[in-house]
């Protein structure tokens, strides 16, 4: 028995420990021999005999139970070693990259205007006075010239202010039918919540002959546009002032985030203000030499639509380059 004791001590797998187990306590293991000679024994002995063997097979038990549990546990540190993982080796799967939520919201903008048969025409980003302000019917004391507002360069040039400018080139390089949009970065001297120095707008010119195009034309499709952009939400054209069209609307939809109903977003009016517009002013006609037209335009900031459509709270985090943002957008 002691040489038992020893080989479970010194025992090194599972497997030998279940050999021995069965050398114990199997059919034909020790245990079961010593039980059977109890048959043969004078009765007033069994009961000696009994009890001393239980309690070696309780010890055995104990023995075995304990040395398993032993070799069970090295067993599993052997198996965590061998197909562990380590995680802090540098992995040389590159990542793809993705459009940002800016440029994936002026590709939705632009979707719709191109399915409207609105073709596309882009700009410089540094222009003159003449085709940001002077042609725009914004004469040299408006306040939207203010060194506050503008970046200037040297001789009267600038970063655009807004992609209004793209409607004069577009004008005095075509004849009317026009039907464009223009796409592009703007630049204002601007930095908080709601603004950033670069921001993009969408900016659209529709001319006709004289008649032709009117506010009706304009309300519907900017209607139609909104709905396309953001799903059932009520339009509401207000009564506004831009030097460039007349009469003017600022166009606002109902607020996507309350129905409507009024939150901190909207400052509690259930109104978002999304767009700019209006009937295109005759001094703008006529500073491009344009007679017997009529026509309407409008403007409006793609960042502004893709904070509302992802519910974005900050402007300026769409510049930061924080890869947690941008990986929502994939
Ligand atoms: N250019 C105007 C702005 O930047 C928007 C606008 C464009 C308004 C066209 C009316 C017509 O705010």
């Amino acid at each position: 028995m002691k040489k038992i004791k020893q080989s479970i001590k010194t025992c090194k797998s599972l497997k030998d420990l279940e050999q021995l187990r069965l050398s114990l306590f199997g059919k034909k293991g020790f245990f079961a021999a010593e039980f059977a000679k109890m048959k043969t024994l004078p009765n007033d002995e069994k009961k000696d005999f009994a009890q001393k063997l239980n309690a070696d097979k309780d010890l055995y038990l104990n023995l075995l139970n304990d040395k398993k549990m032993i070799l069970e546990s090295i067993a599993i540190e052997k198996e965590m070693k061998e197909n562990s993982v380590d995680v802090t080796l540098f992995n040389s799967t590159p990542t793809s990259g993705a459009l940002h939520p800016v440029m994936q919201t002026m590709d939705k903008i632009i979707e719709y205007f191109v399915s409207m048969n609105f073709s596309i025409q882009e700009g410089p980003l540094v222009e003159d006075d003449f085709h940001n302000f002077e042609a725009l019917n914004l004469p040299k004391y408006h306040p939207a010239r203010d060194m506050q507002d503008t970046f200037y360069f040297e001789d009267s040039m600038l970063l655009r202010t807004h992609t209004s400018p793209v409607q004069i080139r577009t004008m005095l390089n075509e004849t009317p039918p026009i039907r464009v949009i223009s796409p592009g970065a703007v630049f204002r001297r601007d930095y908080d919540l709601t603004h950033t120095p670069m921001f993009h707008q969408v900016e659209g010119l529709v001319v006709d002959k004289a008649g032709v195009v009117s506010f009706a034309n304009l309300k519907y499709i900017l209607e139609d546009f909104l709905k396309y952009m953001f799903g059932d939400v009520k339009v509401r054209f207000r009564p506004s002032f831009f030097p460039f069209t007349e009469p003017s609307a600022e166009v606002d939809i109902s607020c996507i985030f309350c129905k409507g109903k009024g939150c901190r977003v909207c400052s509690h009016t259930g109104w978002l203000e999304v767009l700019g517009s209006g009937v295109v002013d005759p001094n703008v006609f006529e500073a491009v030499g344009y007679k017997d037209v009529s026509g309407y335009a409008f403007g409006l900031g793609v960042e502004r639509f893709a904070m509302l459509l992802h519910k974005i709270p900050d402007l300026r985090s769409l510049f930061e380059g924080d890869l947690r943002l941008l990986e929502q957008f994939r």
